[in-house]
């Protein structure tokens, strides 16, 4: 299947993940929601219980243990999760002896109240605490609950290897960092991925290098801020380096490049930049390497200055617009996504104006674009009334994301008679005659398969186009 790179994937939510090659007698059903970064976990929950014996299964009827790997995000996130939980309720009033278990952001939040709201629930295990799972579930064996929900400031699950699930054998995502030190004061990923901590370089690279000797041709770096990366050498936090410390430290700048020299054939993506922290160092290196995909995702959040000062986001709308002009002058030709909040606390009309303003200058490829839902203990929670009706953030919403949409079209539209490199990722969801894969912009591109082979690089002449897709005819091999 074809993984794409987004923050919330829509197409991927509550997805059954299954791994190809896996013998164990019993079965572990496990569906993710949230971000990639809780697909990626999911990978290391599947590794670590194919070494306790388990094979996976699509089949929550057959399944030993079914888990839900959750996203606290937004409300409508979790009442998702909530809906299906009543499905599995039911397999469970079939198969007594099923263990049912939730992971991830939603376990995190809710802790053992979780237990107490559904039934259901034999298991509750927050993000840092998967290597527990072994014990957890022998103590659900005796029919007891388990929770394990401490979050970590070392736990980056390093010498794990991920089983990749459902992998289309190309792409694949490495985390680099855990966690989040930002509090943006929307949001819960502080409190349920707890603090900011980095992985070994060596580790990242070996993964890698593994990856690509087995046939993998991308690989997209995960982090909540991949700008904030930074490895002195373990354990060290980043508040106490010395000047000298900082400057042989790997930064994110650093890391990029070790990666990109594993091999030319290798693409190598990352996700997600954050405009406070995103260096010219960044991009230089982006520019440098060509195997380095043309391609930041840079939310915003809002055009205005005030909303992003009450949202704690560290910069301002002069600032976010410089660093885009620092992109467009390093790297001419780089897509540009975003996510954009509506109705956030205390927004005017006015305000508002701005956002949309503010996509007009960028005229962003793409945008994730969500309407504000109040989280329980952040900052905006605790501080500011969440004062904007419900109609008036819709209302919003809808202009955002009709902007989008012709700015969507009118980039796909400017890629037309030109010519892209593309990685072939998978067949085509609309016809089986046709692949697809994704120009280095990151935007999809199909085309008939003739000879190619998935994993092959082949330059696409673009012929037409959706507002999202590009449809073109492949030229021959890429050099
Ligand atoms: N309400 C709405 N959107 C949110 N996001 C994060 N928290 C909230 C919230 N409370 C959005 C932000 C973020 C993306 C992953 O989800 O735009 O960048
Ligand atoms: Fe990912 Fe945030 Fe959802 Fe957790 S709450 S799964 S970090 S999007």
């Amino acid at each position: 299947m074809q993984v794409e790179n987004k923050v919330i994937d829509e197409a991927r939510q509550g997805e059954q993940m299954e791994m190809k090659s896996a013998n164990g007698s019993k079965k572990l059903f496990l569906e993710s929601y949230g971000c990639q970064m809780n697909f990626s976990d999911s990978e290391i929950v599947a590794s670590i219980l194919v070494n306790e014996g388990y094979s996976t299964t699509k089949n929550p009827e057959e399944a030993d243990v079914i888990f839900v790997n959750t996203c606290a995000i937004r409300e409508n996130a979790e009442a998702r999760v909530r809906q299906r939980l009543q499905d599995f309720k039911k397999v469970k009033q079939k198969n007594p002896g099923t263990v049912v278990g939730v992971l991830g952001c939603m376990a995190e939040r809710l802790k053992s109240q979780f237990l107490e709201q559904e039934k259901l629930l034999d298991l509750v295990v927050g993000p840092d605490a998967y290597r527990d799972l072994p014990n957890l579930l022998e103590q659900t064996g005796s029919g007891q609950k388990a929770v394990n929900v401490i979050l970590s400031k070392e736990e980056t699950y390093a010498d794990i290897t991920p089983v990749r699930l459902d992998s289309n054998g190309v792409s694949a995502f490495i985390s680099i960092t855990r966690g989040c030190d930002n509090m943006c004061s929307f949001c819960v990923v502080p409190f349920t991925r707890g603090r900011e901590r980095s992985r070994d370089p060596e580790s990242i690279v070996n993964e890698a290098q593994e990856l690509f000797n087995k046939g993998y041709r991308e690989v997209t770096l995960l982090g909540q801020n991949v700008d904030s990366y930074l490895w002195a050498g373990g354990g060290l936090k980043k508040e106490i380096l010395t000047e000298e410390q900082r400057n042989v430290a790997v930064n994110f700048a650093r890391l990029l490049e070790k990666v990109a020299l594993v091999s030319p054939l290798l693409r190598v993506r990352f996700s997600t930049s954050h405009p406070k922290d995103m260096t010219n160092e960044v991009l230089e290196v982006m520019a440098k390497y060509e195997n380095i995909c043309k391609y930041i995702h840079l939310p915003v959040q809002s055009g205005n200055s005030r909303v992003l000062d009450l949202m704690n986001r560290g910069y301002s709308r002069e600032w976010y617009l410089e660093r885009m002009s620092a992109i467009r002058r390093i790297i001419p030709d780089c897509g540009i996504s975003t996510d954009i909040i509506t109705g956030f606390c205390s927004e005017t009309e006015e305000e508002h104006q701005e956002t949309l303003s503010l996509m007009q200058a960028i005229q962003y490829d793409f945008a994730y674009m969500f309407m504000y839902s109040e989280r329980p203990k952040t900052l905006a929670e605790r501080k500011y009334a969440d004062d904007i009706p419900e109609e008036v953030k819709k209302r919003r919403l809808q202009e955002v994301v009709s902007l989008q949409h012709t700015h969507s079209a009118y980039r796909t539209k400017a890629a037309v008679g030109k010519t892209y490199k593309v990685l072939i990722e998978g067949v085509s969801k609309k016809s089986s005659e046709q692949f697809c894969g994704r120009n280095s912009q990151n935007t999809t591109v199909v085309f008939d398969k003739e000879n190619y082979q998935i994993g092959e690089y082949v330059d696409v002449e673009v012929l037409s186009c959706t507002s999202t897709t590009l449809i073109g005819k492949a030229r021959g091999r890429s050099v």
